[in-house]
Protein backbone atom coordinates (compact mmCIF):
# COMPACT_ATOMS: atom_id res chain seq x y z
CA UNK A 1 0.00 0.00 0.00
CA UNK A 2 1.29 3.77 -1.00
CA UNK A 3 0.12 6.77 0.98
CA UNK A 4 0.91 9.74 0.01
CA UNK A 5 0.61 12.86 2.23
CA UNK A 6 0.43 15.75 0.69
CA UNK A 7 0.76 19.33 3.26
CA UNK A 8 -0.47 22.96 1.80
CA UNK A 9 0.63 26.10 2.75
CA UNK A 10 3.11 27.35 5.58
CA UNK A 11 3.59 23.77 6.80
CA UNK A 12 7.32 23.94 5.48
CA UNK A 13 7.69 26.56 8.79
CA UNK A 14 6.31 24.11 11.19
CA UNK A 15 8.71 24.22 14.03
CA UNK A 16 8.80 27.52 15.12
CA UNK A 17 5.56 28.86 12.72
CA UNK A 18 3.04 29.22 16.48
CA UNK A 19 4.41 26.33 18.27
CA UNK A 20 1.86 26.98 20.78
CA UNK A 21 -0.71 26.16 18.35
CA UNK A 22 1.16 23.75 15.93
CA UNK A 23 3.69 22.46 18.12
CA UNK A 24 7.70 22.17 17.54
CA UNK A 25 8.21 19.46 15.54
CA UNK A 26 9.26 20.32 12.01
CA UNK A 27 7.52 18.63 9.23
CA UNK A 28 10.51 16.83 8.49
CA UNK A 29 10.45 15.36 12.01
CA UNK A 30 7.12 14.42 11.79
CA UNK A 31 7.62 12.58 7.85
CA UNK A 32 10.35 10.85 9.97
CA UNK A 33 8.02 9.05 12.50
CA UNK A 34 5.61 8.09 9.88
CA UNK A 35 7.75 6.64 8.11
CA UNK A 36 9.44 4.51 10.95
CA UNK A 37 6.36 3.45 11.69
CA UNK A 38 4.65 2.94 8.16
CA UNK A 39 7.90 0.50 7.81
CA UNK A 40 7.19 -1.47 10.45
CA UNK A 41 3.83 -1.83 8.96
CA UNK A 42 4.78 -2.61 5.32
CA UNK A 43 3.46 0.85 4.09
CA UNK A 44 5.36 3.21 1.84
CA UNK A 45 4.96 6.92 2.27
CA UNK A 46 5.85 9.54 0.49
CA UNK A 47 5.88 13.16 1.63
CA UNK A 48 5.22 16.61 -0.22
CA UNK A 49 4.84 20.36 0.66
CA UNK A 50 3.93 23.12 -1.30
CA UNK A 51 2.81 26.81 -0.99
CA UNK A 52 0.80 26.58 -3.80
CA UNK A 53 -2.67 25.67 -4.93
CA UNK A 54 -2.41 24.20 -8.20
CA UNK A 55 0.89 22.47 -7.72
CA UNK A 56 -1.83 20.31 -4.89
CA UNK A 57 -4.16 20.14 -7.76
CA UNK A 58 -1.93 18.57 -9.82
CA UNK A 59 -0.15 16.45 -7.72
CA UNK A 60 -4.17 15.30 -6.34
CA UNK A 61 -4.52 14.64 -10.04
CA UNK A 62 -1.55 12.52 -10.76
CA UNK A 63 -1.88 10.12 -7.53
CA UNK A 64 -4.35 7.21 -8.51
CA UNK A 65 -1.23 6.66 -10.97
CA UNK A 66 1.17 6.15 -7.92
CA UNK A 67 -0.41 6.16 -4.80
CA UNK A 68 -3.49 4.20 -2.62
CA UNK A 69 -4.76 6.81 -0.66
CA UNK A 70 -4.04 10.76 -0.02
CA UNK A 71 -3.63 12.18 4.00
CA UNK A 72 -3.94 15.73 3.02
CA UNK A 73 -3.16 18.90 5.05
CA UNK A 74 -4.29 21.40 2.69
CA UNK A 75 -3.76 24.12 5.62
CA UNK A 76 -5.79 27.04 4.62
CA UNK A 77 -6.83 25.89 1.46
CA UNK A 78 -9.32 23.27 3.81
CA UNK A 79 -11.12 26.63 4.62
CA UNK A 80 -11.06 28.30 0.61
CA UNK A 81 -10.22 25.80 -2.29
CA UNK A 82 -12.85 24.36 -4.52
CA UNK A 83 -10.10 23.79 -6.91
CA UNK A 84 -8.85 21.16 -4.38
CA UNK A 85 -12.35 19.63 -3.70
CA UNK A 86 -13.13 19.45 -7.47
CA UNK A 87 -9.60 17.24 -8.37
CA UNK A 88 -10.32 14.65 -5.07
CA UNK A 89 -13.83 14.33 -6.36
CA UNK A 90 -12.82 13.99 -10.32
CA UNK A 91 -10.07 11.64 -8.69
CA UNK A 92 -12.45 9.24 -6.92
CA UNK A 93 -8.66 8.86 -4.56
CA UNK A 94 -9.52 8.04 -1.27
CA UNK A 95 -8.44 11.33 0.57
CA UNK A 96 -8.30 11.82 4.44
CA UNK A 97 -8.37 15.28 5.47
CA UNK A 98 -6.06 16.35 8.52
CA UNK A 99 -4.72 18.96 10.99
CA UNK A 100 -2.68 19.39 13.76
CA UNK A 101 -4.83 21.93 15.51
CA UNK A 102 -8.55 21.25 16.06
CA UNK A 103 -9.60 23.91 14.35
CA UNK A 104 -13.55 23.37 15.39
CA UNK A 105 -11.90 25.21 18.63
CA UNK A 106 -10.25 28.11 16.89
CA UNK A 107 -11.89 31.02 14.89
CA UNK A 108 -14.87 30.80 13.37
CA UNK A 109 -13.56 30.39 9.76
CA UNK A 110 -11.74 27.76 10.19
CA UNK A 111 -14.81 25.74 11.28
CA UNK A 112 -16.06 25.38 7.09
CA UNK A 113 -13.83 22.71 5.54
CA UNK A 114 -14.64 22.77 1.58
CA UNK A 115 -12.54 19.75 1.41
CA UNK A 116 -13.99 17.43 4.08
CA UNK A 117 -17.63 16.35 1.97
CA UNK A 118 -15.63 14.44 -0.55
CA UNK A 119 -12.75 12.84 1.84
CA UNK A 120 -13.21 9.84 3.20
CA UNK A 121 -12.80 10.87 7.19
CA UNK A 122 -11.21 13.47 9.06
CA UNK A 123 -8.61 13.45 12.07
CA UNK A 124 -7.88 17.40 14.00
CA UNK A 125 -6.17 18.46 16.84
CA UNK A 126 -3.53 15.48 17.74
CA UNK A 127 -0.68 17.55 16.91
CA UNK A 128 2.00 16.08 15.24
CA UNK A 129 0.31 13.06 16.50
CA UNK A 130 -2.08 13.28 13.47
CA UNK A 131 0.00 12.44 10.75
CA UNK A 132 0.74 8.80 12.99
CA UNK A 133 -3.29 8.53 13.41
CA UNK A 134 -3.84 9.12 9.36
CA UNK A 135 -1.87 6.48 8.74
CA UNK A 136 -4.00 3.78 10.72
CA UNK A 137 -7.12 5.49 9.32
CA UNK A 138 -5.38 4.90 5.86
CA UNK A 139 -4.52 1.16 6.21
CA UNK A 140 -8.17 0.73 7.62
CA UNK A 141 -9.48 2.12 4.01
CA UNK A 142 -7.50 -0.42 2.46
CA UNK A 143 -9.92 -3.63 0.34
CA UNK A 144 -7.55 -6.15 3.01
CA UNK A 145 -9.20 -4.94 5.56
CA UNK A 146 -12.85 -4.84 4.44
C1 LIG B 1 -4.05 23.55 9.85
C2 LIG B 1 -5.27 24.37 10.28
C3 LIG B 1 -5.59 25.44 9.25
O1 LIG B 1 -6.72 26.22 9.68
C4 LIG B 1 -4.41 26.39 9.09
O2 LIG B 1 -4.67 27.32 8.08
C5 LIG B 1 -3.13 25.67 8.84
C6 LIG B 1 -2.84 24.43 9.56
C7 LIG B 1 -3.63 22.53 10.93
O3 LIG B 1 -2.91 21.60 10.59
O4 LIG B 1 -4.00 22.68 12.10
O5 LIG B 1 -2.27 26.16 8.12
O6 LIG B 1 -4.40 22.81 8.68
Amino acid sequence: MRVLYLNGPNLNLLGTREPGVYGRLTLGEIEAQVQALARTLGVETEFRQSNHEGELVTWIQHSPATHDVIVLNAAAYTHTSIALRDAIAATGQPTLEIHLSNVHAREEFRHRSLIAPVCRGIIAGFGGHSYILALHAAISLSPLQK
